[in-house]
């Protein structure tokens, strides 16, 4: 039987959670968002304590590179899915829930794709490509990042679409017809956009909001199935966050009956100053606030990082530091020990942010 104390710190723990909430109901806990991140083929092979910090830390897991043209379609006639089907099987066996990265991209395409040259042509690959995919991961990959990195990295009124070989031939219709694809192939699939430069307090990252939201709109006007959109959230440390830019997105998004989901998150800190605990600390507050802002308007269906050990990032060879030390841009240091940002991502895995 609870003591009288007992009882008051319950409530008060409720009354805690409630207004964390942001709901000013005083029962109402956070909603908990599902934690994840990309896995490299070849590290998963070859690091089994990257095999276990994924398995330990992740609800989600989304291959880094193996759902793409490049890796599936060395030559045109053949898939080679192996690598896609090793990570879809090792999610399943620890029962992860699984993103599929990307149906549609300008980059990562093999050289044949990039050789294209007509309308008809970009139109039946195109088809026959998400066809293939989608139906192969039915039921199994929930989420696809229909579309990547779309939009222009500097979008003007009249031209928002980044220039590749699929909006050379195809126009913006390239975006309709992967979604229009992805939708039959899988109606129960949750299709998502996904892109990146949005969260900074610049226009430019406000411009390409409004495309997002555009094209979305777009595609929902003709009927086209369209579930989300996805936020790669790659965040330079020196750059900081629009929070009131964010939450108006969120608010949009729910106009539009659209989730949100982030895709990529890391910290880009090849800016901040050498020392290894001050830019962890920075990193985790930068992380902090950008969560802060989306997840007070809006919760994310799922929170992933592009990697969980800075021992295997992208960030170090595509943004070297000048004093060459190693980048720091995720929750798990180079051997595998938690950094501030891990805290802060727990806490909304946990919903208790
Ligand atoms: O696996 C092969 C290996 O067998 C070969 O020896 C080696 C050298 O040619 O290449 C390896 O493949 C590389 C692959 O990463 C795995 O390391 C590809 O060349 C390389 O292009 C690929 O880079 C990936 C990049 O996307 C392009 O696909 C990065 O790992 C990956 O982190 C990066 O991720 C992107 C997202 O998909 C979209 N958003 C931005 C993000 C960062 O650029």
């Amino acid at each position: 039987m609870p003591t009288r104390r007992m009882a008051l710190r319950g409530a008060a723990a409720l009354v805690a959670a409630g207004a964390a909430a942001g709901s000013g109901s005083a029962t109402a806990a956070p909603q908990p968002i599902p934690f994840g991140s990309a896995a490299e083929i070849d590290t998963f092979r070859k690091d089994p304590r990257y095999r276990e910090a994924l398995t330990r830390y992740c609800d989600v897991i989304v291959p880094m590179n193996d759902l793409k043209w490049e890796a599936l379609r060395h030559d045109q006639p053949r898939f080679d899915f192996s690598g896609a089907d090793e990570l879809v099987a090792f999610a399943e066996a620890n029962r992860k829930s699984l993103r599929g990265h990307t149906l549609l991209w300008g980059e990562a395409l093999p050289p044949w794709a990039k050789q294209m040259t007509t309308r008809a042509e970009a139109e039946r690959e195109l088809v026959n490509h998400i066809e293939i995919v989608v139906d192969r991961y039915k039921g199994r990959i929930a989420t696809w990042d229909v579309v990547n990195e779309v939009i222009k990295n500097d979008p003007q009124p009249g031209e928002p679409y980044r220039d590749t070989i699929w909006q050379r031939l195809l126009g913006p219709e390239h975006v309709d017809i992967a979604f229009r694809t992805a939708a039959r192939t899988d109606p129960k699939a949750r299709l998502v956009l996904n892109d990146f430069h949005f969260e900074e307090p610049v226009p430019g990252a406000a411009a390409r909001r409004k495309v997002a939201l555009d094209i979305c709109r777009r595609l929902k006007d003709k009927g086209i199935p369209v579930h989300g959109i996805g936020m790669q959230a790659h965040l330079y440390a020196e750059k900081g966050i629009d929070v009131d830019g964010l939450q108006r997105f969120m608010r949009d998004l729910d106009a539009l009956d659209l989730d949100v989901e982030i895709t990529e998150l890391d910290v880009i800190d090849w800016k901040l100053p050498p020392d290894p605990g001050q830019r962890d600390k920075t990193a985790a507050a930068l992380v902090s606030t950008f969560l802060g802002a989306v997840c007070s308007a809006k919760r994310p269906k799922a929170i992933v990082t592009w990697g969980l050990t800075d021992r295997y990032s992208w960030v170090h060879e595509t943004f070297p530091r000048k004093d060459s030390a190693r980048a720091r841009p995720l929750p798990l240091d180079a051997d595998y020990r938690p950094k501030p940002m891990l805290a802060v991502l727990e806490g909304y895995r946990r919903g208790t942010a």
